[in-house]
């Protein structure tokens, strides 16, 4: 019998990528690596470019010129990647319906869908809930669900797109606390905030983005004692960027 590594979305490689609509620039000529390892934070000011960046790492998009790689592979169909967007939509079914919706979307055999239902929403903190109309829960509650589907194909990429916009501070913790355990599980996170405490909180390292360009991309520790650039040392502080 011959034995072949799998393969590997990772690294996820961008070669000079330009992304634009019409005669609007988007993204402007991005070069990045995604390692295996502790979260990736992408940070910068609304509308600087995280949301189309998530979208092309995930390969919703395509570039308008440059390229993307996973694994030195172009073109990999998302079989091993996630998503979760802003503002995630709910089936109009219970909690373990979108769950069990989100298995046989990802190709799960029926048999192992009561145990892998259950270890999902043990995962998000949402046992108790399972059987509430989706469209009833809490935004964080909701983000929690939106989580445990996109774990449901069991990637090894997780994009994640300011998952705690406008939570209250227990709603977060609680996202914050999936995000963790789903890292030290292995699993590689990329995710969007403006939020400068939870990249604190969260990142291995941080991609620093404005007007459609890298500005730094470094460890979270050294960027944060360590901004390089000016516009990076104004975020930092706290001021706005415009
Ligand atoms: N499909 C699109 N058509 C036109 N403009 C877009 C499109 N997608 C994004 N933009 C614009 O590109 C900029 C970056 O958007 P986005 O990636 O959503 O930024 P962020 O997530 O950092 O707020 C914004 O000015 C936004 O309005
Ligand atoms: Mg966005």
């Amino acid at each position: 019998m011959t034995m072949r590594a799998p393969d590997s979305d990772l690294p996820i490689v961008l070669e000079d990528v330009r992304y634009g609509v019409r005669d609007l620039i988007i993204i402007d000529g991005m070069s990045l690596m995604l390692t295996p390892g502790a979260p990736t934070v992408l940070i910068g000011p609304n509308g600087s470019g995280k949301t189309t960046l998530l979208r092309l790492m995930m390969g919703l998009i395509e570039p308008t010129s440059g390229r993307v790689t996973w694994g030195g592979r172009t073109h990999v169909p998302p079989a091993r990647r996630a998503i979760v967007f802003q503002r995630p939509v709910m089936l109009r079914r219970s909690v373990a319906a979108n769950i069990h919706y989100a298995l046989a979307a990802a190709g799960i055999g029926r048999h192992q869908h009561a145990e892998r239902a259950r270890d999902l929403l043990e995962q998000a903190g949402l046992s108790a809930l399972a059987e509430r109309p989706a469209r009833r829960l809490s935004g964080g509650e909701q983000q929690r669900l939106a989580l445990a589907r996109g774990l449901a194909r069991d990637p090894q990429v997780l994009f994640l797109d300011e998952p705690t916009a406008s939570l209250d501070p227990a709603a977060t913790k609680a996202i914050e606390d999936v995000v963790r355990a789903v890292s030290a599980r292995g699993i590689k996170v990329v995710m969007s905030t403006h939020d400068l405490g939870e990249a604190r909180r969260l990142a291995g390292d941080i991609v620093f983005i404005h007007r459609g360009r890298v500005i730094e991309s470094a460890p979270a520790a050294e960027f944060f004692a360590h901004p390089k650039t000016d516009d990076a040392r104004r975020f930092v502080a706290g001021e706005l960027l415009v």
